[in-house]
């Protein structure tokens, strides 16, 4: 008799986009006529842009012409890709990577869920509090977090850093020393930042202790701020102690595309193993490669053009930050990210838990966001909404909830 894997059986409830998903749903079958804004999951609503949607039809086009035609792409991804991640997001940067240690996906989830696997199911990890919930539930599967304690929500072998408004929302060092620690900057949920001198700080005590950083820097375009690093690898130590996550979801609007990459140093080191050889091994065996025509949309991302093109739609979304944030604050709301974000961190009015002020918007204003505690306990009490909606939308929205 086969036999399942009983860590799934620990995962309490269904993913966070999951659970939202369903309740719209059901309310929306029940109020037919009300006109639903979804400001939740952080899902983009702009086209993409005219230099990707070329360069989509260009490659398309080669695939219809036996001359041009590609079969399985190389499984760590193209070498036009790769080169042109290389030089437009790092050595651009002044950062220390080269070709070989980017390996294309096809996107960030994946990979952040994904990662894991290289590493012995004895690490102990270490997440920020509120956190992108796949970090810890892929653990979870693995086997990796120990028992669910559900009146803390908390998992008995995972460390967390609470990350709150008395500490700007930016995590400590951890009292208890863990092998892996995952950071996402500009943070998601709370759409707070730190500084390069803070993320040195990470670096040299990761380097210190013998850990890994993974390190999720899928909204990096969104920094409008100097002094905030758009990659680990800004910091000196980072090639002997950090992955980085990447993705083309939020920059360029690949959500239903579908692109990413991780970037994995050969300088981290177990023993004499390197963590780019088991990745490589993985990524061998278990994935053949993006797709030609999306690898060559990634591509045009790095164009002169595209790279004007997607500015303007950054300063779109991040418009539709400033009118939330802003808006919030004249109807009297505690809130937070937002500049080099795209996500708003608010506080819940009048002592509401996260879902309870979920349930009320979608009630009374008809607008969707995401309850702060579906992101983990420090998150009880906030509320994240994103800036991706149109700005239509998103003026609509927020004109809803000043009427409260
Ligand atoms: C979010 O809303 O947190 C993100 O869209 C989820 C994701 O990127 O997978």
């Amino acid at each position: 008799m086969f036999k399942i894997n009983n860590n799934y059986l620990k995962l309490p409830g269904s993913y966070l986009f999951s659970t939202i998903g369903k309740k719209i749903n059901a309310f929306q079958a029940e109020n037919q006529d009300k006109k639903i804004i979804r400001l939740g999951i952080g899902d983009v609503t702009q086209p993409l842009a005219p230099a990707i949607i070329e360069s989509l039809h260009r490659a398309v086009d080669e695939m219809g012409d036996a001359a041009t035609f590609k079969g399985y792409a190389p499984d760590l991804g193209y070498d036009f890709l790769r080169n042109a991640i290389v030089n437009g997001d790092y050595r651009s940067r002044g950062c220390d990577i080269s070709a070989d240690e980017i390996f294309v996906s096809d996107g960030a989830k994946c990979d952040s869920g994904n990662i894991q696997e290289i590493f012995s199911v004895n690490n102990k990890i270490a997440v920020c509090d509120p956190v992108y919930p796949v970090y810890v539930d892929t653990n979870v599967m693995a086997g990796r977090t120990g028992t669910y304690d559900s009146i803390t929500e908390t998992w008995s072998d995972v460390i967390y850093m609470p990350c709150v408004a008395e500490n700007n929302f930016a995590p400590e060092l951890p009292k208890e020393t863990p092998d892996i620690i995952y950071l996402c900057f500009p943070n998601n949920p709370t759409g707070s930042t730190i500084i390069k001198s803070q993320l040195q700080e990470w670096v040299d005590y990761a380097n210190k202790v013998g850990a890994v950083i993974i390190y999720d820097a899928a909204y990096e375009a969104y920094i409008s701020e100097e002094d905030v690093p758009h990659s680990i690898y800004a910091c000196e130590g980072a090639r002997t102690c950090a992955i980085e996550l990447r993705s083309f979801s939020k920059n360029a609007g690949f959500t239903g595309v579908r692109l990413g990459f991780t970037v994995i140093p050969k300088d981290i080191k177990c023993g004499d193993t390197t963590l780019h050889s088991l990745w490589t091994r993985r990524h061998g065996t278990k994935y053949n490669g993006a797709p030609y025509i999306i690898q060559r949309a990634g591509e045009a991302v790095y164009s002169e053009v595209g790279k004007v093109q997607l500015k303007a739609q950054v300063a779109y979304y991040m418009n539709n930050a400033k009118v939330i944030y802003e808006g919030l604050k004249v109807a009297g709301y505690t809130v937070s990210g937002g500049v080099n974000a795209p996500y708003i961190w608010l506080k819940t009015p009048k002592q509401m838990t996260s879902w309870e002020f979920f349930d009320y918007l979608l009630e009374k204003a008809n607008v969707v966001g995401t309850p702060g505690s579906g992101f983990g306990p420090s998150g009880e009490g906030y509320f994240r909404l994103t800036a991706f909606g149109t700005y239509e939308n998103t003026v609509e929205a927020i004109e809803r909830i000043k009427k409260l």
